[in-house]
């Protein structure tokens, strides 16, 4: 069974076609990253447009990549939320009219569900049940994920997700956008002692996250800086994004460690942009070997927002015979609890 997979719910088009027999056909992406960087961050309309434009060539180049003919493809999958409603009404109103025009079903998909089931894109891929941790630009959430489509919430940031306390704090400290992969650069040139940033949450129970503390820390410990220096200089620009890296990374580590202590799962799957983290990956696959649990993540560009997450999580929703789609209807919050 061939699947068609489209994702446009922020800032990257990506087609993909998953074979449910031979895996993953061909994938292709177009990011709107420079588009974008001149705003520091993504400007909804923008975006739309933007989508607008590649999604019919990237949908033939696909096609061509994979070799596979319109008659060969079964369904189509687009992600139908959460995200940018402008956005997402691209990809869903393209993948119902194909589908519609060659006769066959559009699958609705939740783009953290395509995160989710991102590494089952590898070759060693998760069994389920699993801990999940989901860490992108919107959501930070701890899952308990015993089958396809059994998603129990943990815990959850009660406010800004990770990747956008990356996206802040790099834009205070002067870096481009997406602020992860910048601030993770310049740390690499931080004193790490230097500045110690708090770890919120830590000392409550429970296993959700804040992360707008952190920030307001940020934000005071640079202008404290600017005060006594004139400026922001370039070592303390790379000091801080070290300390406010590690207090990100310490955190969700932490909050790992105490979900896994809870619920006795013996797999920890990490996805989202923000599991790209080199320094996040490697301190939970240290932590977590020393708990007998087996790490999984999916590789660096299957991290942050892909197709071939999309056409995989449609294509197994097709082969569990639950497609219902009658309308084009996207929705910008969609609990994942919720399916
Ligand atoms: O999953 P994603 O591509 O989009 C959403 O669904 O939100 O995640 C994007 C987020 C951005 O906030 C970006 O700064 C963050 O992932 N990110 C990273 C890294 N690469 C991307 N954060 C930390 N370290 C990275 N290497
Ligand atoms: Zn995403």
């Amino acid at each position: 069974m061939k699947v068609l997979g489209i994702e446009t719910s922020c800032d990257e088009t990506a087609v993909a076609i998953y074979d449910s027999d031979s895996g993953l056909q061909a994938h292709v992406l177009y990011s709107q990253i420079e588009l974008h960087q001149e705003y520091g961050g993504v400007v909804p309309e923008l975006a739309s447009r933007d989508h607008v434009r590649k999604i019919i060539p990237l949908i033939r180049q696909v096609m061509v990549d994979a070799g596979v003919t319109q008659q060969e493809i079964d369904a189509i999958a687009y992600t139908a939320g959460p995200g940018l409603v402008g956005a997402l009404l691209v990809g869903a109103s393209v993948g119902k009219s194909i589908a519609y025009g060659w006769g066959i079903p559009a699958i609705p998909v939740h783009h953290m569900e395509g995160h989710l089931l991102a590494p089952m894109l590898e070759d060693n891929p998760p069994k389920m049940p699993f801990l999940a941790l989901l860490v992108s630009g919107g959501h930070t959430q701890l899952i308990g994920v015993d089958g396809f489509s059994e998603y129990n919430i943990l815990g959850e940031s009660l406010d800004d997700a990770a990747g956008e306390a990356f996206d802040k704090a790099a834009k205070m400290l002067g870096l481009d956008y997406p602020g992860g992969p910048a601030i993770a650069k310049a740390a690499e040139h931080g004193d790490i002692g230097r500045f110690t940033f708090p770890r919120p949450m830590i000392g409550k129970p429970g296993l959700n996250f804040s992360f707008s503390g952190l920030k307001t820390y940020c934000m005071n410990t640079i202008e404290d800086c600017v005060e006594q220096q004139g400026s922001l200089d370039e070592q303390t620009r790379c000091d801080v994004a070290a300390a406010f890296q590690d207090a990100v990374v310490d955190t969700l580590l932490l909050k790992c460690k105490r979900a896994i202590k809870q619920t006795n799962y013996k797999r920890l799957v990490i996805a989202g942009g923000v599991s790209a983290n080199t320094l996040l990956r490697e301190r939970l696959k240290k932590t977590m070997s020393g708990m007998g649990v087996e790490l999984f993540y999916p590789r660096v560009e299957f991290c942050t927002d892909n197709g071939a997450m999309i056409a995989y999580a449609g294509c197994q929703r097709l082969l569990e015979g639950g497609v219902v789609d009658h309308a084009i209807q996207v929705k910008a919050r969609w609990p994942l609890d919720q399916l």
